[in-house]
């Protein structure tokens, strides 16, 4: 059986107080989980803080984003070594934020996830259609565009050392969660398509869910059969509907 994993997104959100307090918070309450695995992708200048209070329990960091590079002149990124240096186990690549707003495509996403692999994190590929193209009836087009932007360098192989997250765009941050049955079907169309250049390896493959996940509504979509957590943005910013979360992938 597929272990769940709930990840919270931090985003651009947090301060050194205020991180403290919410770690100190989700951390004691979080040590006995067994069956779910959970982790915090925080900014960057906040990774030292974390990996310090993340010594004690059993929460894994991550972080949000990286440079496909692994060096050089490139000046304001962050390679996947210096990740690595702050004990980061995943990175999330190609977030719907990303594509939008810094113009970040599939090639780039690819190459961020090969390179975030080959330097020994786990990615969390985010795939995901604007509400045009649900509108459009294109999901599945975009979705598989994503996925074969990285199958076409990673293989099929390098898919077994990642973690999928399929985060619908309209349904970020607007509090328009997608339903589970709505979920299911692009899940299982993302499990399909992998399962045809490997079964085995789609059989492994953890897909989360993204957008808008609340406490209210994880255990609904973590009970259906292809969805192995969530990524979870504005609900990780509360230590009771976080810890809420992570605790209802563990009953999933
Ligand atoms: P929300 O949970 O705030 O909708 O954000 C989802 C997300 O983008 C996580 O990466």
């Amino acid at each position: 059986m597929r272990e769940k994993l709930v990840a919270g997104n931090w985003k651009m959100h947090g301060s050194l107080s205020e991180n403290k307090a919410l770690l100190d918070a989700i951390i004691p309450q979080l040590a006995d989980l067994s069956r779910a695995s959970c982790a915090v992708c925080v900014p960057f200048p906040y990774l030292f803080q974390a990996q310090a209070a993340l010594q004690s329990g059993n929460i894994s960091l991550g972080a949000q984003n990286m440079s496909q590079h692994e060096k050089g002149a490139f000046t304001g990124e962050v390679s996947a070594s210096m990740l690595l240096d702050f004990g980061c186990k995943y990175v999330i690549v190609g977030h719907s934020e990303r594509r939008a707003l810094y113009g970040e495509d599939d090639a780039t996403v690819a190459a961020k996830f090969v390179a975030a692999q080959k330097a020994g994190l786990t990615p969390i590929l985010c795939v995901g259609e604007t509400l045009e193209e649900r509108e459009a009836n294109i999901t599945e087009q975009v979705v598989a565009r994503q996925l074969d932007a990285v199958l076409a360098v990673a293989g099929v192989a390098g898919l077994a050392k990642s973690i999928v997250a399929y985060e619908p765009v309209w349904a970020i941050g607007t509090g328009k969660t997608a339903s589970p049955e709505q979920a299911q079907a692009v899940h299982a169309f993302i499990r399909g398509k992998i399962s045809a250049a490997s079964a085995e390896i789609a059989a492994g493959l953890v897909i989360q869910y993204g957008g808008s996940v609340k406490a209210a509504n994880a255990a609904q979509l973590f009970s259906m059969p292809d969805i192995d957590g969530g990524l979870i943005g504005g609900a990780a910013l509360s230590a009771d509907e976080f810890v809420a979360i992570c605790r209802a992938a563990q009953q999933g």
